[in-house]
């Protein structure tokens, strides 16, 4: 096949008869059965990669297509031009009529495998398809290859109209049919270099709105500053009074509400039912505690809450607090008579009106 012509250079490749070099001994071919041993010899290599790596599918069914003529095949050798060995490959079907290229089996040799020999060859298989003028992928994805279809820029969200595939693909049970877009314009075999220089991009165009190194003069002298703001640089920072204000009584709230939680739970402390309650439960003594109490609590862990002043942004995650550690109480107390589940019932009617004040 020579569906790759020497152009195929400026896209990182470089052309050699229909071999094309991606890295050190390693390239890439365009296979198709044409009868002749140059071409059978590597498809037989590829065929049995394909038959070790999709158990599921029947060997013969592999062999059908790979040599059929209307499939052809990128495979990715391993070694020097014309001499090395398929590691991987893809197998498809161009649809060229319905403008879309239906992928039958892709697999990399278990020894090469998540290495990013199988991007590798998914990238030269769009650049492939891409000069056959052809717009569309599909795929019937097994469980265990979506993740990998996913990362190649397929997707399960079919918008190819039905139309276009439907009696022109093979139908496989319990597949997912995925689908992929190919860009006319995107240089698939050389995207490392293409999104770095987008990001460059993005980053030069941030740099040039950026104030960050601007550098103001100094407030000495002149006329007398009677408003922070008026600091040269300040009020172009984006620092404004509505939003310092805003931070200021936020964190005033914040205070106050650590303040009024504090007080309750000295309130509480000082109570005759709240012995249970002061310290966790000793699990040395009750070692069934950490299997029946998933979440334990307790009001040392409860202050030390309170005291950091930012845990506790509302009162309903103190009131939870409070809630499970009277649940823990209950459920590994359950009998309601007991000593014990009584204080909880205790502990709840006290508290519980005091967080409803605030
Ligand atoms: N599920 C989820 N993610 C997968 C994956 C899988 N089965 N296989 C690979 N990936 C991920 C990799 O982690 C990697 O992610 P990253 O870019 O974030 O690091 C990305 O896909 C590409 O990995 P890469 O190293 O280029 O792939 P590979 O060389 O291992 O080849 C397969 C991928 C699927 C071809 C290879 O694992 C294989 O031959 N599997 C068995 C056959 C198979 O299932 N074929 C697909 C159906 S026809």
């Amino acid at each position: 096949m020579s569906e790759w012509t020497s152009d195929e250079a400026k896209v990182g490749c470089k052309a050699k008869k229909d071999a094309w070099s991606c890295g050190e001994n390693l390239y890439m071919r365009l296979l198709c059965n044409d009868g002749s041993h140059d071409q059978m010899k590597p498809l037989i290599q590829l065929k049995s990669i394909f038959s070790k790596q999709l158990p599921k599918m029947p060997p013969a069914y592999i062999v059908r297509l790979v040599f059929d003529r209307n499939h052809q095949s990128v495979a990715l050798f391993k070694g020097p031009v014309g001499k090395g060995k398929v590691i991987g490959g893809i197998c498809f079907r161009p649809c060229k009529e319905q403008d879309f290229a239906e992928i039958a089996f892709c697999a990399v040799t278990a020894s090469e495998q998540v290495k990013g020999f199988g991007t590798l060859i998914m990238n030269h298989l769009k650049a492939c398809i891409q000069k056959q003028k052809i717009g569309w992928f599909l795929t019937y994805a097994d469980n265990y290859a979506i993740g990998y279809f996913a990362k190649q820029g397929f997707t399960k969200d079919l918008t190819v109209a039905k139309k276009r595939w439907e009696g022109y693909i093979k139908d496989y049970d319990g597949g997912t049919m995925m689908q992929c877009e190919i860009h006319p314009q995107i240089d698939y075999t050389n995207t490392k270099e293409m999104i770095k220089a987008q990001r460059e991009h993005i980053f030069d165009k941030m740099r040039s709105h950026l104030k960050s190194e601007v550098v103001f003069d100094g407030v000495v002298g002149g006329p007398k500053l009677t408003d922070p703001y008026d600091i040269p640089g300040v009020h172009a920072s984006g620092w404004t009074k509505e939003i310092v204000e805003e931070l200021a009584s936020k964190r005033q709230a914040m205070i106050s509400l650590q303040e009024q939680l504090h007080s309750i739970l000295k309130d509480l402390l000082n109570t005759k039912f709240v012995w249970p309650y002061t310290k966790p439960v000793d699990v040395e003594r009750y070692p069934e505690y950490k299997k029946i109490i998933k979440d334990p609590i307790d009001l040392r862990m409860i202050k030390q809450r309170i005291l950091a002043g930012n845990f506790y942004t509302s009162k309903e995650i103190f009131r939870k607090d409070i809630q499970r550690m009277c649940d823990n109480c209950r459920t590994f107390n359950p009998t309601p008579g007991n000593a014990y589940y009584k204080t909880a019932g205790q502990v709840l009617d006290f508290v519980m009106p005091r967080i409803n004040a605030i």
